[in-house]
């Protein structure tokens, strides 16, 4: 068959009612379309940055790239957050290169020597009193909108920013189904066990449509359809709903042979013990929640066919204090993240082959993958 034949006869024949489509290959490739999503989606919502306890102290910051904007995220002399775009006003120099790092009171531009306090504000400049007009709240680098929640801290780029409560928190809580069900877990209060950085050659709309569906699991996660047995039928949605995987009979914790995890989290009730539940908050976190333990996924897209996925592993901060073993619970997600992102770059591959131009398929468990579909085209047109 030549491919006229095969993209003819996908379109001439329809889809059977069992089938859906995805997205044509191209939005997976295109940088106009990536570059539409930098405006309409990393640009124009919330997006989470930096976990709030790696901002200890004043002066202590992080560099995150969010659409086309690199964003300095900095623990304030009061205490607070503060996040500017990291742009020098003189002369638009990149401030900081650096990932992370600590400035003792000021960010100092490598160029000049334009100096910006914590708030951002100019407070110093070379022959200043050469130019005693300039306004220097005026030429304060410019602000990023910020709010802390479940630990971490979120931004928002747009000068006018939707309702935190309403795109974030209770968009989050409706499609968990048990509106509450993520307050028990009281994620701000844990401590960071272990981070690993996963660095994706995958467009980042595959990581997500990957997380939302467990077709796959069968294929491709043994050691987690053993802990989480349902997960084999391939059945379950992760996306919409809050749904409690039970752990198999014999398994005794969340952990990557099924051995017994470490203490459970006070606030975690009768219902959610023995369960695993699966979050995405869109457009770049996804957060699993297990009894002992949290999984704190955040993406960063950095290109059309790149992705930087930052993962961390929380648990009671007693037992990371302790320094209790918590290897085999780590190795459980570790294995399913690489599993998958696997996967990804491996569908990244053939996004641009002229047998997917008009996209692929979605079988009935994956069709609420549609609804993620019809979010990111209603954005990007
Ligand atoms: Fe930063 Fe000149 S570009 S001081
Ligand atoms: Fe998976």
């Amino acid at each position: 068959m030549t491919t006229g034949e095969l993209s003819a006869s996908v379109e001439e024949q329809g889809l059977p009612a069992s089938l859906r489509e995805t997205l044509a290959g191209h939005y997976y490739t295109d940088p106009e379309i990536f570059r539409a999503e930098q405006d309409s989606i990393f640009e124009a919502g919330w997006f989470c940055s930096v976990l709030s306890a790696d901002l200890a102290r004043p002066g202590q910051y992080e560099t995150v790239q969010i659409g086309r904007e690199s964003v300095i995220v900095v623990r304030g002399r009061d205490g607070g957050v503060n996040a500017h775009l990291n742009v020098c006003r003189h002369r638009g120099a990149r401030l900081c290169t650096e990932e992370q790092g600590e400035v003792r009171r000021s960010f100092q531009c490598p160029y000049h020597a334009w100096t910006y306090a914590l708030d951002g504000k100019l407070i110093a400049a070379p022959n200043l009193t050469a130019m005693p007009d300039i306004d220097r709240a005026e030429y304060g680098l410019h602000r990023v909108h910020v709010r802390e929640w479940l630990g971490y801290v979120w931004l928002c780029l747009a000068e006018d920013p939707p309702s935190f409560e309403d795109t974030v928190i209770n968009d989050v809580t409706n499609r968990l189904g048990t509106p509450d069900a993520i307050v028990g877990y009281q994620v701000a209060d844990l401590k960071l066990g272990r981070r690993i950085e996963y660095d994706v050659k995958a467009n980042w709309k595959q990581i997500v449509e990957n997380f939302m569906e467990c077709y796959h699991c069968a294929t491709i996660h043994p050691e987690l359809t053993e802990v989480l047995p349902e997960f084999a039928d391939g059945l379950a949605a992760q996306y919409f709903v809050g749904h409690g995987a039970e752990f198999g009979e014999n398994i005794q914790g969340f952990t990557v042979d099924g051995s017994e995890g470490v203490e459970r989290l006070p606030g975690v009730n009768e219902e959610q013990d023995r369960r695993y539940y699966a979050i995405t908050v869109r457009p770049q976190v996804f957060i699993n929640l297990v009894p002992d333990h949290v999984v704190f996924h955040r993406m960063f897209p950095i290109a059309v066919d790149r992705t930087i996925v930052r993962c961390d592993w929380l648990y009671l901060p007693e037992v990371v204090d302790s320094g209790v073993d918590i290897e085999r619970s780590v190795e459980l997600f570790h294995r399913v993240n690489k599993q998958d992102f696997d996967a990804c770059e491996r569908c990244q591959l053939a996004m641009d082959s002229r047998s997917y131009k008009s996209g692929g398929v979605l079988v009935p468990s994956e069709h609420h993958i549609e609804e993620f579909h019809d979010w990111v085209r209603a954005r990007v047109g």
